[in-house]
């Protein structure tokens, strides 16, 4: 197995191999057993310093990556855009500049805009990890998915994986594509058509617009919510309707020969695409999936840095 990530940054799955995304697993399962410890630190990342530029909201990703980052003792800056002088109309390029001037060496950055990691990547020299880029890429939570799925289900090569919602609006969607294709699973993303983007074909998926048949179908069901705040015109009726068609619930699973994992991003919107007796149920690793978030993170941050060995034992 590689030693090292054959790329800088993590910018998106699509950049990186097949043997990257095995490395962070292997690196992930080290750091999982590390924060199940009583003391949950390693001195990994003593001298690096991470700021994390969060001009998007976010819950889960930026407390994950900042538990991730200090589980490795790096120190940790936060950003959040509301509260910054971008709000004085300071260009993206100048504000990441004074931050860098500060001596940070590695930059999260999450932005409403596709392509702003790129931009920044190709500036300036600290490490850059996309923690979710408009419609675009999210690629630690691909990897955070892709790692929980493994740890249920085994190898992925084979395995059957549907992708069900607002697949036109997600950068979950593209991101757990690019992954699960690069681990040889067989990809289903099923939804209404109008948040179906009409070439997806392309990118190696199969489509359904039919969810009973895709849960008969698939091992794992990675539901996504319908992400109204991207949406310029009205895709759907209304979320009821939506609800009735594409929303999972425990009698749709107890029709079904056999149910599927389920999974999901968060945030979650309970009683639209999943209502609570399913996020609640056995059926789910939705919580399992925050967890190996902290692991996967520790992992891409540690990998990236390329600042030596750490201990495990
Ligand atoms: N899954 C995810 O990106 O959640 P947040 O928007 O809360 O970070």
């Amino acid at each position: 197995m590689n030693k090292q990530l054959s790329t800088k940054h993590l910018l998106g799955i699509k950049y990186i191999s097949r043997e990257d995304i095995q490395l962070i697993f292997h690196t992930a399962n080290n750091f999982k057993e590390v924060i199940n410890r009583p003391i949950k630190k390693v001195p990994s990342l003593r001298d690096v310093t991470v700021a994390n530029l969060f001009f998007e909201n976010s819950t889960r990703t930026k407390i994950s990556f900042e538990l991730a980052e200090k589980r490795l003792s790096a120190d940790v800056v936060n950003f959040s855009a509301a509260a910054s002088s971008v709000k004085k109309g300071e260009t993206l390029l100048d504000t990441v500049n004074n931050i860098l001037s500060m001596k940070v060496d590695m930059v999260v950055m999450r932005h409403p805009t596709p392509g702003a990691p790129q931009f920044l990547a190709k500036r300036i020299d600290a490490n850059i990890i996309n923690a979710g880029d408009g419609t675009h890429e999210h690629p630690t939570q691909a990897l955070l998915d892709a790692y929980s799925m493994q740890e249920k289900v085994g190898n992925l090569k084979g395995k059957k994986v549907a992708i069900i919602g607002d697949i036109k609006h997600s950068r979950v969607a593209l991101s757990n594509i690019y992954c699960l294709n690069k681990l040889g699973a067989e990809v289903v993303v099923c939804g209404p058509p109008t948040l179906i983007p009409k070439h997806i074909s392309a990118l190696g998926v199969q489509v359904s617009y039919n969810l009973k048949e895709t849960l008969e179908w698939c091992d794992i069901a990675n539901v996504l919510r319908i992400q109204l705040e991207r949406q310029d015109i009205q895709y759907i009726p209304s979320l009821r309707e939506y609800s009735q068609h594409f929303g999972i619930n425990r009698e749709l699973l107890d029709s079904l020969k056999s149910s599927p994992v389920i999974m999901h991003p968060g945030p979650i919107n309970r009683g639209v695409e999943l209502r609570s007796d399913v996020v609640d149920s056995d059926h789910s690793i939705i919580l399992q999936q925050v967890e190996n978030g902290v692991a996967c993170r520790m992992s891409v941050l540690f990998l990236l840095a390329s600042k030596g060995k750490v201990e495990f034992s």
